[in-house]
């Protein structure tokens, strides 16, 4: 499939745009400070807080799994059977205590933080994947 490029101009902390890259979801968030240091805290919790399992590029190989920290792309399926997870921006501590936002999948339960970091004790055995991806300037990026 051909690349698609993403217009993040106009994403506020929080928000989420999604497009789609070859048949499949691709989710654009921007994350807050406050979010960027939660992701720190809990990897006690983690299956792979690492992500020594290659589900990232190499260039996103760090510990918020991105280019940019603010910015976060993962394609929106889950390492389970793949349903499309739900981004939880305000309720998420109601799946994981203590952590304010993540993605929760619905079919099975599966929980991932802000960084697609699946935690430990639900089916997903992997984080989510991270796609290739690349900043054009600082408001556009080319998934693909
Ligand atoms: Fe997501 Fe099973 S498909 S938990």
């Amino acid at each position: 499939g051909a690349p698609v490029e993403v217009d993040i101009s106009k994403l506020e902390d929080g928000q989420m745009v999604r497009v789609e890259w070859r048949g499949k979801p691709v989710w654009v968030v921007r994350r807050s400070d406050a979010i960027l240091k939660e992701l720190a805290g809990h990897d006690g919790q983690l299956r792979d807080p690492a992500s020594a399992e290659p589900q990232q590029p190499d260039y996103a190989q760090n510990q918020f799994r991105s280019v940019k920290p603010e910015i976060f792309l993962a394609v929106g399926i889950c390492t389970h059977l793949g349903c499309s997870p739900t981004y939880l921006p305000d309720s998420f501590s109601e799946q994981v205590s203590g952590v304010s936002a993540g993605f929760f999948c619905p079919c099975h339960g599966s929980k991932f933080d802000m960084a697609g970091r699946v935690f430990a004790g639900v089916p997903a055995p992997l984080n989510l994947v991270v796609p290739p991806h690349l900043f054009v300037d600082d408001h556009t990026i080319i998934v693909g």
